[in-house]
């Protein structure tokens, strides 16, 4: 009989540490399958402590002896750790264990990848290295001797000594395990350097394997973007000679801070022209940054225990957001950002998954790295900026740094500088930070006599766990506009504290019409019945761009779903409007690309169900295919026209600006796809040199089934890529009819180059199965059954990364019975798997509720 019962950790039995960790040696001896790490940690009784009994973490280690001062002892040693009578001093703990990098699928702790020896400890690898109070608010210094033939070796810090197939490095700064790393292979590095404000001269590398070195130039320059941006917007300067970067192909997520030396999947940090997109570019520019941020929020201050993971991850992801809207344009990034927020976390937010951006407890740490935690982390530290203001913003910002540095702290604490430094009280506030679901807003108008109320009511829906919940302080940025176009108010924020509030404006010569929400001031979602009217005058007048697009994104929902649900057709002045805003100049390229996006799928599927119809995923398909061929056959729309003016001359650029006409050229593309017999992308296939040419042509090809002979080129040319065999796995599913989609993921698992022992070429494929609303929803049921087995594969081998694919199945209730069925048996399948790992096991309970 096993054990499936899994242990539930709870905020409320945090205690201290029994013991504090001064300093700690470590030697390793690299060897594939027998690799030695010797430990030296110097301990000391904890001041603060509830207890006394000493536990060092320790999973999947062999342990071959061990010495408190220098005595030998046999600790009790379990599956989790050890225990043994310490001194009620300070004393030295050594001990040397054995483990198997080269076995190691899971990619925790240290592992291998093509020949390369690499680690990754957050949030608890660490103890599956050696063993150590693998818990963040234990914190030391760090040395580390590393032995091995391989001619890098590296780890946190500064290296101190080498010599023929050996290093050492220390590390001065406290950290916690889970920011240590280490690193060893034949590698090559693309060096730079930096000078930071108060004159350190900073060595930066980008290590990678040999064939990559001309992929490095991009993710070096936004390296040094980051470094000038936060000592410009934060003063926050770097703290050590060296920065390196090292670039893995098996990695379980997209980068991790660690101390001195960042670990990034090649997908997040190698690019060039050829091989990268302008999307891929974007997001490694942001990536790079937001793992350079966490120097100062997360290493420097970083958290007490688990629970207080938004302190790191919120804030950071709200620090790498600033820094691209400062970079590449503030309209556009808001709108991405949100759409991501709603695509992900809103969804998270709606189904079984939803947890507060602080959760209480938590079986499996792994599986707290969300959407909620991040993006809705995110948005928790934008609204107390607005709340607070810029300048009240930036001195708690400052306060934080001065008060904090070297420890490791809470949510309390970081709302405390909030309240001590503006005076300020956030108690309601900080419902935020417990309170799971999406609150929903309401809004009333009246007019009479010169004076217009907006009455304004929030609601949040029951979440697991939570049954009532307590209103919210909310910010609602408003603007009201004339019947002209003009604006009679502009930007304000409301402060919304109560369950129903009003709020009056006086002296208004007509009733204006108001712009609810403007920026997105709140994660909230605003149930507001307007006239198509209405939403036709924003979208024309607003002046808030990013309530200029809602408007234009709420027409577009509505017309797709009376296609879905009424057989409508979409009406003529709707399409004349969208096809002049593609075509008018005013607006940049990127975001009259944006405009032109219908809402994904899977949002319209949530639309449906909120408004209490069973979302039918194959209407939804039809409709959305229906709706692009008929904005391809827009009166007064020349998409060749258009097209044609966004033809970016001379050599490739990253830039935005170039990257906007590439991004509306390439929706031109596929309206014209449907137009010309794909003339055109045939075309542009032909003569790209760069990727996002390339790929868009080959996409818009497979979009109107068409490309089966680019697709083979296309694999011929990039077979040694694996980025870009990526991609190319990937489109298939993404572009296939939705009765074929299974079929052909079944397929591509049999093709040479499908490796599930990685996890970028994995998720390519089914993350594209489970992306692909229709294909994936199929009646048939087959995509379900596939991904269920599959994940039950990689689930052997890799249960982090299975338990975060496993999310794909979170929308099973949306559904009618005959599909709830089907998932509900896959679901019940993964779970019927006797040795089924914990990660997985969770998710699936959680899912199944
Ligand atoms: N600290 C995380 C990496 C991490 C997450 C390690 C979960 C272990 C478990 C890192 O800072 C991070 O957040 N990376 C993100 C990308 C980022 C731009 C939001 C990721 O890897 O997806
Ligand atoms: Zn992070």
């Amino acid at each position: 009989m096993q054990d499936t019962t899994q242990k539930t950790i709870f905020l409320s039995d945090y205690t201290p540490p029994a013991f504090l960790v001064e300093n700690v040696d470590l030697i390793f001896k690299l060897s594939p399958n027998e690799t030695r790490v010797i430990s030296k940690i110097r301990f000391v009784p904890n001041p603060d402590a509830a207890s006394d009994v000493f536990f060092l973490h320790g999973e999947h280690i062999k342990l071959l002896w061990c010495k408190i001062d220098g005595a030998p002892v046999q600790p009790n040693v379990t599956d989790s750790g050890l225990t043994c009578a310490v001194p009620n001093k300070p004393f030295l703990f050594e001990c040397e264990v054995e483990h198997a990098p080269q076995t190691n699928t899971a990619l925790e702790g240290l592992y291998m990848s093509n020949g390369m020896y690499c680690t990754q400890c957050e949030a608890e690898g660490f103890r599956r290295i050696t063993y150590y109070p693998d818990r963040p608010d234990v914190m030391s210094v760090f040395s580390v001797r590393i032995e091995s033939d391989l001619p890098v070796l590296l780890s946190n810090g500064n290296q101190t000594a080498q010599g023929a197939g050996w290093a050492e490095w220390h590390d001065p700064w406290p950290k916690p395990a889970y920011l240590f790393a280490l690193v060893a292979g034949d590698l090559r590095n693309h060096a730079d350097k930096f000078t930071t404000k108060s004159g350190r001269c900073v060595d930066l590398n980008i290590w990678v394997r040999p064939d990559d070195i001309n992929k490095c130039a991009f993710g070096m320059g936004a390296l040094k973007l980051s470094m000038k941006w936060d000592e410009d917007v934060y003063g926050r300067e770097y703290d050590l000679d060296l920065f390196n970067i090292v670039a893995v192909d098996d990695f379980n997520m997209g980068a991790m801070e660690n101390k001195g030396l960042n670990i990034f999947n090649t997908s997040c940090v190698l690019a060039s022209p050829e091989t990268a997109t302008d999307a891929n570019f974007e997001r490694i520019e942001g990536i790079i940054a937001h793992e350079y941020f966490h120097n100062w929020t997360g290493n420097r201050i970083t958290c007490r225990d688990w629970f207080q993971l938004c302190l790191k991850e919120g804030l950071t992801v709200f620090r790498d957001q600033s820094f691209t809207s400062n970079v590449r344009g503030a309209d556009v990034k808001r709108i991405n950002d949100v759409l991501q927020l709603r695509a992900r976390q809103f969804r998270e937010d709606q189904g079984p998954l939803s947890h507060p951006v602080r959760p209480d407890s938590f079986v499996e740490i792994n599986n707290f790295y969300t959407a909620t935690i991040y993006e809705k982390g995110a948005e928790v530290v934008r609204m107390l900026k607005t709340l607070v203001g810029n300048a009240a913003y930036k001195k708690a910002l400052d306060l934080y740094f001065e008060r904090h540095d070297g420890q490791a702290v809470t949510i309390e604490d970081w709302l405390a500088v909030f309240q001590d430094s503006t005076g300020r009280d956030l108690t309601q506030f900080s419902r935020w930070y417990s309170q799971s679901g999406t609150p929903r807003l309401t809004m009333h108008e009246d007019f009479s006599e010169g004076t217009y109320t907006l009455t304004f009511t929030q609601n949040t829906p029951p979440t697991p766990g939570q049954d009532v919940k307590q209103p919210q302080v909310i910010p609602i940025a408003i603007g009201l506009l004339a019947a002209n176009g003009d604006e009679v108010l502009p930007t304000r924020v409301l402060e919304m504290t109560q369950e129903k509030q009003s709020f009056v404006f006086e002296n208004l010569a007509a009733k204006p019409v108001p712009s609810i929400l403007r920026g997105f001031s709140a994660p909230v979602i605003l149930e507001r019945v307007t006239s198509r009217d209405e939403r036709l005058f924003l979208l024309a007048h607003d002046a808030d761009s990013f309530n200029k697009w809602e408007a234009g994104r709420n027409l577009s929902r509505e017309v797709i779903l009376d296609m879905v649900l009424n057989k409508a057709a979409p009406p003529a002045d709707y399409l004349q409007v969208i096809g002049q805003l593609a075509q008018d100049q005013t607006l940049t390229p990127d975001y009259r690309a944006l405009l032109l996006q219908h809402p994904s799928q899977d949002d319209l599927a949530q639309s449906l169900y909120e408004s209490g119809h069973t979302p039918d995923p194959m209407a939804i398909y039809q409709a959305v295919q229906d709706w692009k061929q008929a904005l391809a056959q827009a009166p007064n729309t020349n998409w060749a026209a258009i097209y044609q003016s966004m033809i970016v001359e001379g050599p490739y650029s990253p830039d935005a600006a170039s990257a906007g006409k590439r991004d509306l050229g390439n929706v031109a593309l596929l309206m014209l796809s449907r137009l010309d017999d794909a003339d055109q992308a045939r075309m542009q296939y032909e003569t790209a040199d760069n990727m996002t040419q390339q790929f868009a042509a080959l996409n818009a090809l497979l979009s109107v089934n068409q490309g089966q002979d680019q697709l083979h080129a296309f694999e011929r040319q990039w077979a040694t890529d694996r980025l870009v065999m990526d991609k190319w796995f990937g489109i298939q599913i993404l572009q296939s009819a939705p009765n074929r989609t299974a079929a052909i993921t079944r397929d591509l698992t049999r093709h040479p180059d499908f490796d599930m022992e990685n996890p970028n070429r994995f998720r390519a494929v089914f993350g594209a199965l489970a992306n692909h609303q229709a294909g994936f929803h199929h009646p048939s049921g087959e995509s379900y059954a596939l991904l269920a087995d599959w994940l039950i594969k990689l689930d052997k081998i890799n249960p982090q990364t299975t338990a975060r694919l496993s999310a794909a199945f979170q929308t099973w209730r949306r559904y009618d019975t005959a599909r709830q069925n089907l998932m509900q048996t896959q679901l019940r399948k993964i779970l019927g798997i006797e040795t089924l790992s914990g990660d997985t096991r969770e998710m699936a309970e959680r899912i199944l509720g």
